[in-house]
């Protein structure tokens, strides 16, 4: 049987506080509508500190809390979009910043389902046997990644890292990822090949969607209306199917931890699932979406508030890029 029990939680936010108000300085936008339809107020940018360092504070402090010592971690599994190398991972510069010598380390990209990816993948290496601690970050520098002309989608971003120390537990978790990979250009970003200096290179043959634009191939593309509707009955659609598996009700679950893209999918998705408002953790008014890094970063701060209780069944749902999805529920 899966467990998984989280012993200790981190994050970190640049300092950089770029509100609506400084959006709309120099875009079409006003502070009203960003609020009305996404309910972000703020977002964090990190003008000079690279992802990996952002990851490795989080991890630190997530360490820390966990009171085991860098050289216990078996494993370090790091969830970005937006590293700052190709390679190495991600995880390798977090596993030397953090000290954990004897860890493992590889990276995954599901985009904004990152973290889900990720601690389901570490449930399956701690029921291994061989991997006692497991450190999960998700990391997210996204500011470089957007169209700052782009008023439809730059206004949804932030920058931010979120980490987990996980170990085995003998309580059950249960996960549902899922894949639609046929909507991979609602929201996708191109790697930038236009300086590559092979004479035999043909023009960028990488995949086009249907609203590349050839002036800004290197930044976020966003189907803003597509990528609502599927979320909404993503978010529906992962919840109830994990329950499902976990045979439990909707009433079970102790804590919702949803993926903080916009208050209104999270609003629709409440709804249509019926879950009263108050076990639903929303912190996006005050982040935007940082990605893979929103969820445990709900989870740090929801630990140090003192709101994770052992014995509460938790569950976490998120969609993304890809179009990805996925749900994971788990008793503390
Ligand atoms: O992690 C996953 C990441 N992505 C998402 O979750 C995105 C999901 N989608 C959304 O959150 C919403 O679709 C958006 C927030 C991106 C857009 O909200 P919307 O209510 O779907 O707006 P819309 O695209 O229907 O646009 C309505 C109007 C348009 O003007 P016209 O054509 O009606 O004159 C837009 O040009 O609002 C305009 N608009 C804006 N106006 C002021 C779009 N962005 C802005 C803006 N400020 N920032």
């Amino acid at each position: 049987m899966r467990g998984i029990k989280i012993i200790g939680t981190g994050m970190y936010v640049p300092e950089t506080i770029a509100s609506n108000d400084w959006l709309s300085t120099f875009l079409d936008t006003n502070d009203e509508w960003i609020y009305s339809r996404t309910g972000i107020r703020e977002r964090r940018i990190s003008t000079d500190t690279p992802n990996f360092v952002m990851a490795s504070e989080a991890a630190k402090a997530a360490v820390a809390d966990s009171g085991i010592d860098p050289s216990e971690i078996d494993l370090v599994l790091a969830a970005t979009c937006s590293p700052d190398y190709f390679y190495p991972a991600l995880s390798c510069l977090v596993q030397h910043e953090v000290g954990a010598q004897n860890a493992a380390a590889f990276d995954i990209n599901s985009a904004c389902t990152g973290f889900i990816n990720a601690l389901d993948t570490a449930s399956r290496f701690l029921e291994d046997g061989d991997y006692r601690n497991i450190l999960v970050v998700a990391s997210e520098r996204l500011a470089p990644h957007c169209d700052y002309t782009d008023r439809s989608a730059s206004i949804l971003f932030g920058d931010g890292s979120g980490a987990a120390v996980v170990t085995k537990s003998d309580k059950p978790m249960w996960s549902y990822l899922s894949a639609k990979g046929d909507f991979f250009n609602a929201l996708y970003c191109k790697v930038d090949q236009s300086r590559a200096n092979c004479p035999l290179l043909k023009p960028d043959i990488a995949p086009v969607g249907i609203i590349d634009n050839e002036a800004k191939t290197h930044t976020l593309q966003m189907n803003g209306k597509a990528v609502y509707k599927f979320a909404v009955e993503a978010m529906d659609s992962a919840v109830r199917k994990v329950l499902e598996r976990a045979g439990l009700g909707l009433d079970d679950i102790d804590l919702y931890i949803p993926h903080q893209a916009n208050a209104r999918i999270i609003e629709s998705a409440v709804k249509s699932l019926g879950i009263p408002a108050d076990k639903v953790y929303v912190n996006l008014e005050k982040r935007g979406n940082t990605s893979s890094a929103c969820i445990p970063t709900c989870l740090a701060e929801l630990k140090q508030a003192g709101r994770i209780k052992d014995g509460m069944t938790i569950c976490l749902v998120g969609f993304g890029a890809g179009l990805t999805s996925g749900a994971i529920v788990f008793n503390q």
